[in-house]
């Protein structure tokens, strides 16, 4: 899957320190707001099984599953007693209501397993399947095998048939049955999803197995190991269109309830994961060939071509990792659906992917260079999964990290191919490394990998969908690939996946081909691969490196954010790391040292005696640690950055004002030291410095924006920002045309976006002028890639009639990346009054979806002036607010919004009296960060006291008269 979360990451990059507890969260809502419904409704069943103890207790693999005793059915885990050869699956989704009200769907199958132990019961995972007919188990020679009445075990989701003798091991069997599912609008299994196309409600029936949810759609054994083929039928109306993962087999009709039905036969699949198997019934159109097909709305597909990109890019990249892992394509067609309101960002489901329509359709003239640099990234990580994670599967959820991280790195290396001019390989830095450093950098965080028998119910294995399990993954992949090298890095890949194609892994095979590799090309690595990478896998967070260049000492500590942070998680290997430190010096070319210990001494990092020479480690940042230095280094670095900065690759000068924040923050250096890494700026036109710098002041900004530090802070910005400013000014020749590259269109984003928010008053002209036109034209001729900034600096420079011109914008527009961008805008009013109107239609939901509320709200706290009219309007509409949302998994970030600024006493109290106050209505799934929230009031708090007066007083002295 990719990451839920894949929204703006410009967005996304801004929240980062105040949303760092809630970051985890945030990528796995999407996820874990299917499971908790299903954990809901699963609860809420509760069949008494009879009591049947069973013979194959003690055959049942140990440790995988609870309780050690007992039936089989009261554990989560199945083990291997019957395993699947083949699914035959028959399916009808009735796309109306029926008499109940009730979107269902009708269903046959035969699964075609065989037994591995003696045993007296057929065990199969099913969740809220219906069995219209008594289950059938039939021999291979289709003798009935006779059986008791069939129960479910709901908390542990399975179809239990008791028989009335024995399975006998090496047997073929045949189980039979007939079901009703309901199809419903829950985002897991065969679901529903609606859409309205010229004033008609459309109904889509569309699948999302991933990670367990294939036995909602039908009985299986649902356990990415226990792959077998699947044929699959799909019945449907004859203007509908059925996809599967396999190309249509023969189609035929027949009469139901009196109208013609088509029913559609797919080809057999290969052997594959139950979590893989995608269908979908549709009145979708499709843009492509034979092989590749983009699918969606009509009007999405037909009239806007927004399926044009997507196409445009899917066979480079599909070409690129046949190439890469030296193996064809393994299915004879790829289809990509976009669905509107898709849980995840996107599922890889093998052939027929399934993507939210922001990561799939682009459309030229309303999306931007972000929305489409994401549609091309999302649409590589899946491709990527079609060979890693769908040919070659982990054994079990506990190492989902390989699997998504492995797809998280290479994503970059396929989108390089389709789009050569972007750099975008670079943007992992940002994107994964820094972002996830955040929240690795906590206690809270947890390793890459545990045990298999700690992960078992569904609740466990969505846990692991997190950024760790992302983006810690993908950083610490492209660390083992670049020391490596590629070449052999790509060697032990190819081995691996021919080796375990249709088959399973942990992720030591893949080190072990690793190692092959390595050992056939003598390739020098003291250590065994497996003994370096357990040091970045089996314990959580990360180092920080300090190098003291006045004797050449290099050591290691466990980086925590928090300096009063107690660390209560052991690790066995006591917090220290096998580090590949790579360097340069002013006068040397990159070289690299590993560090196997606490500390110690390396010659060439003693710079004694040797002038202004410095020294910066982590070239490119392809290690996944932070870096510190000695005073006299870093001064160094700086003079450098100052005078020349090109010496500094672009990355590394990202990375030297992100660790230096994060290391301020930790209380290893000093808060002024992080803001001397800002000085150079004035010089610096690339995109990753200035987001680094960006990051790393929004706290700032929310520590001090209701404070006098503020005004110093932005007097300094805004002679920051003025030289970029210009600079993208002359480039684009006053704002007329788009940079080249990528990374220059995010600069330019950014420097219209901060010189608007700092003051310089070109840019709130600017803004007010293109709104203008626009709003008198009817005409938008915003660019898109600066309509947020636009938007938000218009209407916070105007009054009613700008507010109210772009609400009626935002609810005529049908595209939902235009929506977004104007929704934000409206909450950039300077109006009280106007912001409190927001306010109001955030509730409302005829004006402003469900989904969008608790971001409106969030927004408005982003705009200072709305801070305490959202901890008001919040507090006075509690009660309305927790009964629409409190089950849902964003409903923490609510919390966190409204109070990400709180750092005084008196926030504290209100706080804390709000906690009181409310506990009679309560807070949902915000408990934790409303606990969270008050810990990190009392942070802040500290930290203010500690740097309000330094702080003032070095940006007042950096501001130049
Ligand atoms: C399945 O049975 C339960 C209990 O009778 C009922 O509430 C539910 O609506 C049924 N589901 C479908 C899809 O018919
Ligand atoms: C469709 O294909 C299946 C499997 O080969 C076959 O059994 C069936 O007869 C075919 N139906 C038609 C109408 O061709
Ligand atoms: C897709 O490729 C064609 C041919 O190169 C090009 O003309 C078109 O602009 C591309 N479409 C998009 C959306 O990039
Ligand atoms: C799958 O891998 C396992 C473990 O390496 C091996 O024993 C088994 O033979 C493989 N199965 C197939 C079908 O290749
Ligand atoms: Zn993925």
């Amino acid at each position: 899957m990719a990451k839920g979360f894949y929204v703006s990451k410009l967005v996304a990059f801004v929240a980062i320190f105040f949303a760092i507890a809630a970051v985890a969260t945030i990528i796995a809502l999407a996820v874990v707001y299917s499971n908790e419904k299903s954990n809901k409704d699963s609860e809420s069943g509760g069949t008494t099984s009879e009591t049947i103890t069973t013979r194959t207790t003690s055959s049942f693999q140990p440790g995988t599953g609870s309780p050690a005793f007992g039936p089989i059915w009261d554990r989560y885990r199945l083990g291997k007693h019957l395993v699947p050869d083949h699914y035959d699956i028959d399916l009808r989704p009735v796309l109306t209501k029926n008499d109940h009200g009730l979107y269902v769907f009708h269903g046959e199958s035969k699964a075609h397993f065989t037994c591995k132990v003696i045993i007296e019961h057929v065990v199969i995972h099913s969740r809220k399947l219906n069995y219209t007919e008594e289950p059938i188990l039939t021999d291979a020679d289709g003798n009935t095998i006779s059986a008791k009445k069939h129960f479910l075990a709901e908390k542990t989701s399975y179809l239990v048939l008791p028989l009335n003798e024995l399975l006998q091991p090496g047997k073929k069997y045949t189980l039979h049955t007939k079901f009703v599912g309901e199809l419903a609008d829950d985002l897991a299994g065969f679901y529903r999803s609606e859409y309205v196309e010229d004033g008609e409600t459309k109904i889509i029936a569309t699948t999302q197995m991933q990670a367990t949810a294939a036995r909602k759609a039908f009985p299986c054994f649902d356990e990415p190991t226990l792959k077998a083929t699947f044929s699959i039928t799909l019945r449907h109306k004859l203007d509908y269109v059925a996809l599967s993962n396999m190309n249509v087999l023969n189609v035929t009709t027949e009469q139901w309830q009196n109208e013609p039905w088509q029913i559609t036969k797919f080809e057999k699949s290969p052997k594959m994961s139950t979590y893989l198997v995608a269908f979908v019934v549709s009145q979708f159109k499709a843009d492509g060939d034979q092989l590749i097909k983009i699918w969606g709305r009509k009007k999405a597909i037909e009239d806007e071509n927004q399926g044009e990109y997507a196409l445009n890019v899917t066979l480079p990249i599909l070409e690129f990792f046949e190439t890469y892992y030296n193996a064809p394509y393994p299915l004879p067609k790829s289809d990509q659906v976009a669905i509107p309101d898709f849980s995840a960002g996107a599922m890889e489901n093998w052939g027929l992917i399934i993507y939210r329509e922001t990561a799939l359709l682009y459309d030229n003239r309303e999306s931007s260079i972000n929305n489409k640099e994401r549609v091309l990234e999302v649409i590589s990580h899946e491709l990527a999964h079609q060979w890693f994670g769908n040919l070659v599967t982990i054994r079990w959820w506990n190492d989902l990290w390989l699997n998504e991280g492995f797809a998280s790195y290479v994503e970059y290396l396929g989108a390089d191919h389709a789009e050569p001019t972007w750099n975008i390989k670079d943007l992992t830095v940002p994107y994964d490394t820094h972002r996830v450093m955040a929240v690795d950098a906590l206690t809270s965080s947890h390793p890459l990998t545990s045990k298999e028998e700690d992960v078992n119910t569904p609740a466990e294995i969505s846990a692991f969908f997190d950024s760790i399990t992302y983006s810690k993954g993908a950083a610490v992949i492209r660390m083992l690939s670049s020391f490596l090298t590629e070449e052999l890095f790509v060697e032990g890949l190819r081995t691996y996946l021919s080796q375990f194609a249709y088959n399973n892994t942990v992720y030591t095979d893949l080190w072990n081909h690793l190692q092959a590799a390595i050992d056939k090309n003598n390739f020098q690595l003291e250590n065994k691969i497996e003994d370096i990478m357990n040091t970045w896998i089996l314990q959580m967070g990360f180092p920080v490196i300090t190098i003291d260049t006045t004797r050449g000492l290099v050591q290691q500590q466990h980086f925590l954010l928090d300096p009063k942070a107690v660390v209560t998680q052991p690790s066995q290997f006591n917090y220290t790391w096998i580090v590949p430190i790579t360097y340069i010096t002013r006068t040397s070319l990159q070289n690299h040292f590993w560090l196997k210990q606490h500390s110690d001494v390396h010659t060439p990092f003693d710079l004694s005696g040797q002038g202004n020479n410095w020294l910066l480690a982590n070239i490119n940042v392809t290690g996944y640690y932070r870096v510190n230095y000695d005073d006299g280094n870093w001064d160094r670095l700086l003079q450098q950055l100052n005078t020349d900065l090109s010496a500094i690759p672009v990355i590394n000068r990202a990375q030297i004002i992100d660790d230096a924040f994060n290391l301020a923050r930790a209380e290893i250096i000093n808060t002024t030291r992080a803001l001397e890494t800002t000085r150079f700026l004035t010089k610096e036109v690339e995109y990753m410095p200035w987001q680094a710098a960006l990051n790393s002041l929004s706290y700032f900004t929310q520590m001090f924006d209701r404070t006098e530090v503020y005004g110093p802070m932005k007097a300094y910005m805004k002679q920051q920002v003025t030289p970029l400013f210009d600079y993208f000014k002359n480039k684009t020749n006053d704002w007329n045309i788009r940079p080249a590259t990528l990374q220059d269109q995010y600069s330019e984003i950014n420097a219209v976006s901060m010189a608007c928010s700092y003051g310089i008053r070109e840019c709130g002209e600017l803004a007010t002028r293109l709104f203008n036109l626009w709003k008198n034209s009817n005409v938008n001729g915003i660019h898109p890639n600066l309509r947020s900034a636009i938007y938000c600096e218009a209407i916070a420079r105007g009054g009613e009639e700008e507010w109210n011109f772009a609400l009626e914008q935002y609810r005529n527009t049908t595209n939902a990346q235009e929506a977004d961008k104007l929704r934000a805008g409206l909450a950039c009013s300077k109006e009280p009054w106007i912001l409190n109107r927001l306010l109001e239609f955030s509730l409302d939901s005829t004006i402003i979806r469900k989904q969008d509320t608790v971001s409106t709200i969030t927004n408005v706290v982003n705009n200072v002036i709305g801070q305490n009219l959202a901890w008001d309007f919040v507090r006075a509409n509690w009660g309305k607010i927790y009964q629409q949302f409190g089950g849902s998994s964003s409903f923490g970030n609510l919390i966190t919004g409204v109070t990400k600024r709180f750092s005084t006493e008196f926030e504290l109290y209100q706080l804390k009296q709000f906690k009181e106050d409310n506990q009679d209505i309560g807070f949902g799934t915000a408990i934790r960060t409303l606990d969270q929230a008050i810990e990190r009031t009392e942070a802040n708090a500290r930290w203010v006291n500690q740097n309000k007066a330094i702080v003032q007083e070095w940006f007042e002295a950096a501001v130049k008269p």
